[in-house]
């Protein structure tokens, strides 16, 4: 089944190579960009939903791996696999150190895991035709999510108003390295779902159900975190007025970019590759302190 052209010369002859990084977070302040608890928290809800949605993408590649016939595409699921893996241990440290700090994520955690488990799960009992088109189904989603995974990999590296602020330097390095990773395999997603099924309504229907969730389920972890902070006892909501406000400051992804973002993948023509630069992200994994740390 051929695969859609990239134009990106970088993507076509890369390997993917899982980083092992540590990160120390015994210095992280919990408000780690001073003095913005709103923007601060809206980032964290990362942490609060990357350990189980990064362990449930290695779970339906790992599913879909006897499905693949081309063993390119199959070597970059394996370095996707092993890149997701990782991502998802360096965030879970995070929530740990935030529950250290008296700021229990676990309540939200649960509902992130059962979302994950039982709603997106494996389904017992499926004829082998079944089981194929829900592994399918899944990896549709997967590859939406990995669209605005990419995109805010991509903000992370290009966000110098995270560096006006301040933000904890330990912090940025692993948006960025996440970032970077996220860039560098943002099409592997893509290219499985369209080597196991090349029709449009499958990219469409991906889109239309992780997107919506998605911003339910962020707009929701933010509420969450403001209220849970303890040094903040409930007196800050989070609204999109303020997200705006923090999106034009450099501080937040724009919620107007990030909208117009999820339209592009509805293109025909569309391709992971057109968002982003595989360059940078491989320029900045060549700098990155833990990514350094990691490869000495
Ligand atoms: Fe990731
Ligand atoms: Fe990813």
């Amino acid at each position: 089944m051929p695969r859609p052209t990239a134009p990106t010369t970088v993507h076509d002859s890369l390997v993917l190579e899982p980083r092992d990084v540590r990160f120390d977070w015994s210095q992280l302040p919990l408000h780690w960009i001073p003095d913005e608890p709103m923007a601060t928290h809206t980032i964290n809800v990362l942490h609060l939903l990357l350990p189980e949605g990064e362990r449930w993408f290695v779970k339906v590649f790992k599913d879909a791996l006897p499905m693949i016939r081309d063993d390119q595409l199959r070597e970059e699921v394996l370095g996707f696999i092993g890149q997701e893996a990782i991502h998802a241990e360096a965030h879970q440290e995070v929530l740990d150190h935030l529950l250290g700090q008296g700021l229990d994520p676990r309540p939200y955690v649960r509902q992130v895991t059962w979302l994950f488990r039982r709603i997106l799960g494996d389904k017992p009992g499926l004829t082998p035709a079944q089981r194929r088109e829900n592994i399918i189904e899944r990896v549709a989603f997967v590859a939406a999510i990995e669209h605005f995974t990419a995109f805010l990999g991509n903000w992370a590296l290009n966000s110098p108003g995270l560096d006006r602020a301040k933000a904890d330097p330990t912090m940025l390095d692993l948006l960025r390295w996440h970032g970077a990773e996220e860039v560098e395999h943002r099409s592997v997603a893509f290219d499985l779902m369209v080597h196991l099924d090349p029709g449009y309504l499958r990219r469409v229907r991906g889109m239309l159900i992780s997107g919506p969730l998605l911003v339910h389920l962020w707009a929701r972890g933010a509420r969450f975190l403001l209220a849970a902070d303890p040094t903040l006892e409930g007196r800050i909501k989070p609204t999109w007025r303020e997200a705006q406000v923090n999106g034009r400051r450099g501080l937040l992804p724009q919620p107007g970019r990030m909208a117009r973002s999820a339209l592009r993948y509805f293109r025909p023509g569309y391709h992971p590759t057109q968002e982003g630069s595989s360059s940078q992200a491989l320029s900045y994994l060549a700098t990155s302190p833990a990514a350094r740390a990691a490869a000495s």
